[in-house]
């Protein structure tokens, strides 16, 4: 039987490390590698150690006839910075060099880089929108202008087209998958960790048609989000005759180091308080652990393909007593920005592809 392979980019921590948890606990092949996809490698290895590690324990918890039928699942590393196009283009050739194909390629990897609360605004919501307050990022002054030192915005890079640059350099290779890898209908599967937020743009203004980058405006993290939200979509177009479909998931709130950079413990653990608090009030959003988190996505890449709609958005949900559920909504697409959102994406795949000289193949 063949080996499946699930890449999950920015997997050494938070959501990415809860979806690898769930693969190693209750893998859909017997014969699996799961790749941590990460920036930093040593981040990566004590991961993958850590994960390791608890499977282990896991494993000699359960009983003995399970013991015998135990899966087979490896777990590896690989270099990514999904803001630098150059490493992304690396990556791509190692995994090509490494697998003979991707079966579940995890688009998760994200950074909401936020200067500090914005303690009015914050108390203004949570009073008047107490659910918008804690499912979107309205709190938080978000860091304007950075950027990569290729002079890409660096949430829009990070977040959205690092991503979208894997996975039109990996093209020829996912269009042309080995006949003897898995059965009928088996293909590759994108999935990407989107965000409630991505919902929120219309009253936060967040996507700019003339800043598609959102390099200068106060959003740049929903902007991101409704761009990989509408990359999936066209994807799922342009791929119609291709063994490839494309899935929009999101994990709810998750206390996770995504927003370590605002302060210190001591908010950290208000804020955890304060997402236990609206769990208990009933606020399904709030799954609040990245082993919760990371229900949807692993969802979408164990449930069988004819259950599987990429027009549905599958989410992370949890009882006001904290068990997981997923829960499902239609995909919310915007036809009149995606096709100028994937010129724009394109051109930037042509202009960084180029650079690398001939090494990489972009199909066109
Ligand atoms: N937490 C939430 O409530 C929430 C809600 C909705 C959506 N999300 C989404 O969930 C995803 C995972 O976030 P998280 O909450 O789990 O946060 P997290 O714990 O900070 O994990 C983010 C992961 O992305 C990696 N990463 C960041 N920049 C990268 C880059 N340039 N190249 C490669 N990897 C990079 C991080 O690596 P390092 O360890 O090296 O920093 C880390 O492994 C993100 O896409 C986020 O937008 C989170």
């Amino acid at each position: 039987m063949a080996r499946k392979v699930a890449v999950i980019t920015g997997g050494n921590s938070g959501i990415g490390y809860g979806i690898a948890q769930r693969l190693l606990d209750d893998p859909p092949y017997p014969h699996l590698t799961i790749v941590l996809a990460c920036r930093n490698l040593q981040r990566a290895d004590e991961a993958r150690a850590s994960l390791l590690a608890a499977h282990a324990a896991e494993l000699l918890e359960r009983d003995d006839d399970q013991a015998t039928t135990k899966p087979d699942v490896d777990v590896q590393v690989l270099q990514l910075d999904t803001s630098r196009p150059a490493s992304v283009l690396a990556a791509a050739r190692d995994i090509r060099r490494r697998f003979a194909t991707l079966d579940y390629l995890f688009c998760n990897a994200g950074i909401l880089p936020a200067s500090s609360i914005a303690y009015l605004r914050a108390a203004y919501y949570l009073f008047s929108a107490p659910h918008y307050f804690i499912t979107s990022s309205v709190a938080l002054n978000q860091v304007r202008g950075q950027l990569t030192p290729e002079g890409l915005g660096l949430v829009f890079s990070t977040n959205a087209f690092g991503h979208y640059l894997l996975i039109r350099t990996l093209e020829p290779y996912l269009f042309n998958r080995p006949a003897d890898h898995g059965g009928e209908g088996d293909g590759t599967r994108i999935i990407w960790t989107s965000s409630n937020t991505s919902a929120h743009i219309g009253s936060m203004g967040a996507f700019r048609p003339d800043d598609y980058q959102h390099i200068e405006g106060p959003n740049p993290y929903e902007s991101s989000k409704m761009i990989g939200d509408t990359v999936s979509t066209c994807l799922n177009q342009r791929y119609a005759d291709k063994p490839v479909r494309s899935f929009i998931t999101e994990p709810g709130t998750v206390a996770s180091n995504i927003y370590a950079e605002i302060g210190n413990w001591l908010l950290s653990l208000i804020i955890v308080l304060v997402n236990y608090a609206f769990r208990l009030a009933g606020v399904a959003e709030m799954t609040i652990t990245p082993y919760n988190g990371g229900l949807a996505p692993y969802y979408v890449a164990v449930e069988s393909e004819t259950e599987l709609d990429p027009g549905t958005r599958y989410l992370s949900r949890c009882t006001r007593w904290g068990t997981p559920y997923v829960a499902e909504l239609p995909v919310a697409a915007d036809d009149d920005i995606g096709p100028g959102i994937m010129r724009q994406l394109d051109a930037l795949v042509t202009k960084f592809s180029a650079t690398e000289s001939g090494k990489e193949e972009v199909a066109t």
